[in-house]
């Protein structure tokens, strides 16, 4: 749905240049699509009609030329490109109707049954699920490997391995992974990678220069923003784009024009909210770790988070996600603790303008990894409210789990 065209129509549009926050301002706002609005508009549709009988049978689906619904319309080929531009080293995007269809869909595009996926054992749970439950229902194996292996994943890469699935830093406890040697481990051996970028998105971990071939993305967070619409997109090399094309269209894969819409309103203000929630989350975190009543502050820019030196290497900062552990006490406690927070909405997702909390158990999703902490692990989404209010809401909640401890 989004390969990149060269086609550049002048003022905002077609292949922008520049730096990334030009991109996000430019990126596929071509003069075709867009005509004289500066935003292309929602264009609804299933059919598109062809004039002759000749003009449809010499017609094939392809980015940028109308030919049904499924295959996009100048709103979602507007959305694709300005991702796709965003990633240097990419051919093309594909757009999903959320982040775990993108997960779903750039898996089948590179295993077939008979196939090994070698799986970071830190994923977001339902990834793990579909591995566990569907794909072995179709004859592909799924092992799980430690996140922080680093170059030992060559160890791994068995004769039937043909994908490696990454997410860094991981749900829940946010390990940052060596994305640049288990991609090269992998490109040795002719294994796919796919990196589940949704934290970092392109901004602050460039994937396809550092050596992946599908960089995921659930849209749903900070491409969005604003916790009004769910999306995902799948962001792939020359090698392996035809391929994530082609599985989703099989699949039927389509999204909504408004969604893709919202999307692309929410991408030209991503930078400037991703720097904010970077900013008040560092500040939080900090805030955290100096708290008699918190263990461990899993935030990759701090230290405690396990593999931190990764992060500072690779990544161009942090977004405003991170979890951390209660010193002691049971669920029970925790429980008192989120409740009695005021400003954290109590709710999935993230990436959103709003924070958000959720208390959550890793060593349920565990397998060749073993999550041991001092007590129970909050996940926070740390929105664009004032830090400050944050902060008070948190000493509050601290102060309640005290009380009842
Ligand atoms: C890391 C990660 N990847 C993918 C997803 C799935 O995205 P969606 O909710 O759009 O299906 C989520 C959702 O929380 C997530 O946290």
């Amino acid at each position: 749905m989004g390969r990149r065209s060269g086609d550049s129509q002048g003022d905002g549009g077609g292949v922008t240049g520049g730096r990334p926050d030009t991109k996000l301002v430019h990126g596929g706002r071509r003069k075709e699509w867009r005509g004289r609005l500066v935003n292309p508009p929602v264009h609804r549709g299933s059919t598109l009609l062809f004039d002759t009988v000749a003009e449809m049978r010499s017609a094939a689906p392809e980015f940028g030329k109308p030919y049904y619904g499924l295959h996009g319309s100048p709103t979602h080929w507007a959305l694709a490109e300005a991702l796709t531009e965003l990633e240097p080293g990419a051919a093309g995007t594909t757009l999903h109707p959320n982040g775990l269809a993108a997960v779903t869909a750039a898996l089948l595009s590179v295993l077939s049954a008979g196939d090994e996926l070698l799986m970071t054992d830190s994923v977001y749970g339902p990834t793990r699920r579909f591995c566990d439950a569907f794909l072995k229902r179709y004859g592909v194996a799924t092992r799980y490997y430690d996140p922080l292996v680093g170059a030992g994943i060559a160890g791994l890469i068995g004769e039937r391995t043909r994908a490696i699935f990454l997410e860094s830093p991981g749900s829940l406890t946010m390990e940052v992974q060596d994305l640049p040697a288990i991609c090269a481990a992998a490109k040795a051996r002719g294994v796919a990678t796919l990196l589940d970028n949704t934290w970092a998105t392109p901004l602050l971990f460039p994937a396809l220069a550092a050596g992946v071939d599908i960089s995921i993305l659930a849209g749903t967070k900070y491409v969005g923003g604003h916790a009004d619409v769910m999306l995902g997109s799948a962001t792939a090399s020359a090698e392996y784009y035809p391929k994530l094309e082609r599985t989703s269209w099989d699949l039927g894969q389509s999204v909504s024009p408004d969604d893709a819409w919202l999307c692309s309103r929410g991408l030209r203000t991503m930078g400037v909210r991703l720097r904010r929630h970077e900013s008040s989350a560092l500040a939080i975190a900090r805030w955290l770790k100096q708290q008699p009543q918190v263990a461990a502050v899993l935030q990759p820019a701090l230290p405690d988070c396990p593999g931190h030196a990764l992060w500072a290497r690779d990544f161009k900062g942090a977004s405003g996600l991170f979890s951390f552990v209660l010193k002691g006490g049971d669920d029970s406690g925790r429980v008192r603790f989120v409740e009695a927070l005021e400003l954290f909405g109590l709710g999935y997702s993230w990436g959103g303008y709003e924070s958000l909390v959720v208390p959550a158990d890793p060593e349920r999703l565990r397998t060749a990894t073993r999550w041991e902490a001092e007590g129970p692990l909050v996940r926070l989404q740390i929105g664009l409210e004032d830090p400050d209010d944050l902060i008070e809401d948190l000493a509050a909640g601290l102060r309640r789990w005290e009380e009842a401890a």
